[in-house]
């Protein structure tokens, strides 16, 4: 063969494969059995190793994954990619359409999609070529992961015009690759993902494009940027267009003449919205005249021409199947829903805390009863009530136990509590939270030492305090289970590390009852040394203002016990340190920084760094961190999707941040 037959022959073999591809995973209707599919592909492998200059990036070959990349690159998007505002009931989608018809002086026609629950992307091409792919990141500089993109099948590597364009959507991953891939990663023993949303977005933010290759993932583009060529009016047109160019649109989208036909469209999907192969997290509306929407224009954060109508919680109902008992590290013994498997907002739940006694009572819970489950904030799931009308008499009653299931011993309900607890200090489960705790993040945060290490750990006698934990040996760790070389180095160069932490860590660690993380701050901070502290009588713990008497009495009598004074003893002597390495209070009222005095709020998805480290950064600055916005809040600090608590800044004035503004603050 010339060398021209030869190319000619991998044009045609790229066409059919590209063709094949579209059939496949755009328009969901394969046209040749895979089996043909993969002799055209071998065909082209093998042609491209003979005439490797004859290799194109657009090649269906180069979708598998090239090799790892050392990090991402940082590309700037020709446009910024905005957010959306967010509606959350009929009357927000009526007072949006009134503020868009005031705003355009006329009629509008709306577009309503579905809010696909992935990860935002935006694709170039350049004469009808993918040509990169990037992350949406800040909305003005993401990440290049092209190489990841590749291996979507239904994003095309070549279109059907030359057009140079720049289109935008949501890669996702299908609920069933999402409950596959976790169920693989509950065999390996690795951690598994909460929701698709962020397997997708960890798939997609793996250096090696092998990994984003075996996940399975999809997209749907729902917009374009700028485009030659062709003139469009309106995004139903843009649909449409894409839709030719070969893109996979989601057909379910609807033009709408009105915001009450919007209305209707939006509250039919609470209802379908569970029979998706998809999650989706609400609705799109979008003006559908372009000349329209450039009249309303953007804020600096989102379009005044598109609004995200967000679904309720999702409720579901499932079987109740029994209670566990759980005895946490104060001895308080917890009720455990056990919940016939079932999706809600995106994930499996199988479990449910029931908090306490009293609120089985209260939503008179029977096992074998059929009950609703919702995910609070779509986070943690709940339930919510008994169907009373599904009972056949079989349903057994339950109470709770009088002795602790851990230990046997007798439990005890304090005073004002709702909380049953098991009291006795050698009880094993109390134990072996503690040391749970002990190493979490906010406390020791060791690395590699988590629940499962260690329950193992415990149960094979190797620690039986926290001190322990730095006189592991080597060789013992190398016993056990799944503990190579490496993880068992790794693990104690990330303990010797943690000695070196501040002593407010340690302080939490210990778990002191009524220490949370910021009353260990502030102890550490006002008392430097955990000797000082050991010598402190409640009175110059009450005299500090954020410590009142009770969490006062708590340390003194900690302190006091003989058990705790060895421990301490212990830890010192294998060298860890118990002195304040932050900032002196006396210090932090000098500290030159904006954050100083200020009181705070963070919001959104933070990329670069975790709401904890930002909260610390701020503290650390002589800055207090709460949770919600109000008049006394002087600064807000946005992350990627800010809601509501933005929406309320805007309004009240308060002054706004990006997480770009404030990690360049942080890095003066
Ligand atoms: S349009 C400027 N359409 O929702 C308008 N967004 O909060 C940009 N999303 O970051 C968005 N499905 O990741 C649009 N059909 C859809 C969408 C969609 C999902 C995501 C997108 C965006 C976020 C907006």
């Amino acid at each position: 063969m010339s060398e021209e037959q030869v190319k000619t022959q991998i044009e045609e073999l790229k066409t059919l494969l590209n063709q094949y591809n579209y059939q496949y995973h755009v328009l969901d209707k394969p046209s040749v059995p895979d089996a043909e599919y993969d002799q055209k592909l071998h065909e082209l492998i093998k042609l491209e190793q003979e005439y490797p200059h004859l290799r194109t990036e657009d090649s269906p070959t180069q979708r598998v994954g090239g090799e790892p990349l050392e990090g991402f690159e940082k590309v700037e998007h020709r446009t910024p990619m905005l957010s959306l505002g967010n509606a959350f009931d009929d009357q927000d989608l009526r007072d949006f359409d009134r503020r868009v018809r005031q705003g355009v002086g006329g009629d509008v026609h709306y577009v309503c999609e579905l809010k696909i629950d992935g990860l935002a992307v935006s694709l170039l091409y350049e004469e009808g070529r993918f040509v990169r792919g990037a992350t949406r990141g800040d909305g003005r500089i993401g990440e290049n992961i092209t190489n990841n993109l590749k291996t979507i099948r239904s994003i095309p590597l070549r279109l059907k015009e030359n057009a140079t364009l720049e289109v935008r959507g949501e890669a996702f991953m299908p609920k069933a690759s999402f409950e596959k891939l976790n169920a693989d990663r509950e065999e390996e023993g690795v951690e598994q993902f909460a929701n698709p949303r962020n397997a997708a977005a960890g798939s997609l933010r793996q250096l090696d494009p092998k990994i984003a290759a075996s996940r399975n993932l999809d997209i749907f583009v729902y917009g374009a940027g700028q485009y030659e060529g062709r003139s469009i009016d309106s995004h139903s047109e843009s649909l449409n267009y894409m839709s030719e160019l070969g893109f996979k649109t989601n057909q379910e989208w609807k033009r709408c003449t009105s915001i009450e036909e919007v209305i209707e469209y939006v509250n039919g999907w609470v209802e379908r919205r569970p029979d998706l192969n998809y999650e989706i997290d609400g609705i799109v509306i979008k003006v559908d005249s372009l000349d329209q929407q450039d009249e309303l224009g953007t804020t600096v954060k989102s379009p005044r021409w598109a609004i995200a109508s967000k679904f309720p919680a999702e409720e579901v109902i499932t079987q109740l199947e029994g209670i566990e008992l759980s005895v946490g590290r104060t001895g308080v013994v917890t009720p455990t829903a056990l919940l016939k498997a079932v999706q809600v907002a995106g994930t499996t739940v199988k479990r449910a805390s029931l908090h306490n006694e009293d609120l089985i009572r209260e939503r008179d819970l029977k096992i074998g009863d059929y009950v609703v489950i919702k995910k609070a904030g779509d986070i943690i799931p709940e339930v919510v009530n008994v169907i009373e009308e599904k009972r056949t008499g079989d349903e057994q009653d339950f109470s709770m136990p009088e002795n602790c299931p851990e230990c046997g011993s007798e439990l005890v309900r304090i005073e004002d509590e709702v909380a049953l607890r098991c009291i006795n200090p050698k009880c094993p489960a109390q134990i072996r939270e503690g040391l749970i705790h002990f190493v979490s993040r906010n406390a020791m945060n060791i690395d590699g030492l988590g629940e499962k290490v260690i329950t193992q750990l415990f149960n094979e006698n190797l620690i039986q305090d926290v001190a322990d934990i730095y006189e592991l040996d080597r060789n013992e760790l190398l016993k056990l289970e799944r503990m190579g070389e490496k993880s068992v180095d790794n693990l104690l160069s990330a303990i010797e590390a943690s000695k070196q932490n501040s002593l407010e860590r340690l302080l939490f660690g210990l778990g002191i009852r009524h220490v949370g993380s910021k009353a260990a701050r502030t102890l550490a901070e006002n008392f430097e040394t955990i000797e000082r502290l050991q010598n402190a009588e409640s009175g110059d713990l009450t005299a500090i203002n954020e410590i009142g008497e009770k969490m006062a009495d708590s340390v003194v009598l900690y302190f006091e016990k003989p058990e705790v004074e060895q421990l301490v003893k212990h830890l010192r002597e294998v060298g860890v340190n118990m002195e304040y390495k932050g900032l002196k209070r006396s210090e932090v009222e000098d500290v030159d920084s904006p954050f100083n005095g200020k009181t705070i709020v963070l919001t959104g998805k933070l990329q670069q760094l975790s709401r904890n480290e930002a909260k610390a950064e701020i503290e650390r600055l002589g800055g207090k961190v709460t949770g919600s916005v109000s008049k006394s809040t002087d600064l807000l600090i946005v992350g990627e999707d800010a809601g509501s608590k933005l929406t309320k800044a805007e309004k009240l004035g308060i002054e706004v941040w990006t997480e770009d503004a404030f990690v360049a603050e942080l890095e003066t």
